[in-house]
């Protein structure tokens, strides 16, 4: 797989090798953090971050690992106070616009088929940060690099997923990735928020609703929160809230070497008297995140 000039729009993209490439890089980028030390590889290239969608860590984390390789950083946190959406540009259009001045751009948009308008508007490689509820590729290329760091593998792995499969798209990219190895799935959510068939799709998963009972199997727990935003209703989304909670007494039923993954932000999921289990990796799952994108973005625009 090649990244150079490429877009990164989907999980689905990627091969094998790409991921153990991008992971092996992540690893040097691991490294050249910890020296403390940025380096130089993309001086003189700029990222403009377009957000049509609230975020915190993830503009932060591209934000931080184009700067830690010497590039430089156009952002914008909240597009929809911007002219483009007020004067109801084109996403065509602002993506051509904004890719005159910089080298890539890092998008987030509350559409799902957004991004494939962006790309084919913009003259610069588009890397998609958060898509609707459909994808969210650089999330799931952490959380997998995350996994390999702990596990150092992911054939015969029980990988659980939990919470709001329907809506996540981070799980969605998840199991868009995990498809290239021999892993087993145990899903965990209410009816109503399923896995939806086009990521389970080939996957060898089964479903189970008790979370004390299902999370005894899992090597890898990956939580999502209710994706409260996708609900019509405050009403709607309230009926989902509190009903799987992993605290200390669950975490008991876990394996020792299990490994709790989360993208954050959380809600009521994972209590905090949780963090201090070793098992639990969300907030090492932050750091590996910029080494991740750091890697990420070297091999498309180096
Ligand atoms: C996730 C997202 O935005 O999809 N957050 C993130 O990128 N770290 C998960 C979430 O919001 O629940």
């Amino acid at each position: 797989m090649d990244f150079k000039g490429q877009n990164i729009l989907t999980a689905e993209q990627f091969d094998k090798e790409g991921l153990f490439k991008l992971f092996e890089e992540a690893r040097e980028m691991e490294k050249a953090l910890k020296r403390g030390r940025d380096l130089d590889v993309l001086r003189g290239k700029y990222m403009a971050t377009l957000f049509f969608e609230a975020s915190t860590r993830t503009r932060f984390s591209f934000e931080t690992a184009m700067m830690r390789l010497g590039g430089k950083v156009v952002s914008n946190a909240d597009m929809r106070g911007t002219s483009s959406l007020r004067k109801f540009e084109s996403l065509y259009d602002t993506a051509k616009v904004v890719s005159q001045m910089v080298d890539v751009l890092v998008i987030r948009h509350y559409e799902s088929g957004s991004m494939a308008e962006f790309a084919e508007g913009s003259d610069v490689p588009v890397i998609n940060a958060g898509e609707g509820p459909s994808e969210h590729p650089t999330q799931g290329l952490l959380d997998l690099y995350t996994i390999w760091k702990e596990k150092g593998k992911f054939d015969g792995l029980t990988i659980g997923m939990v919470g709001d499969l329907k809506n996540s798209r981070v799980q969605h990219s998840q199991c868009e990735l995990l498809k290239h190895f021999d892993c087993r799935f145990i899903f965990v959510s209410p009816k109503q928020l399923v896995m939806p068939e086009k990521y389970s799709e080939g996957l060898d998963f089964r479903v189970e609703s008790d979370y004390a009972k299902a999370i005894k199997d899992m090597d890898v727990v990956s939580i999502s929160r209710i994706q409260s935003e996708r609900f019509d209703n405050e009403e709607e989304y309230k009926k989902f809230v509190g009903l799987y909670v992993l605290d200390e007494k669950m975490m008991k039923h876990a394996k020792k070497d299990a490994i709790v993954l989360q993208p954050l932000p959380r809600v009521d999921e994972i209590a905090r008297e949780v963090d201090k289990d070793p098992r639990a990796k969300y907030f090492e799952q932050v750091r590996n995140g910029v080494a991740v994108r750091m890697a990420l973005l070297k091999l498309v625009l180096a």
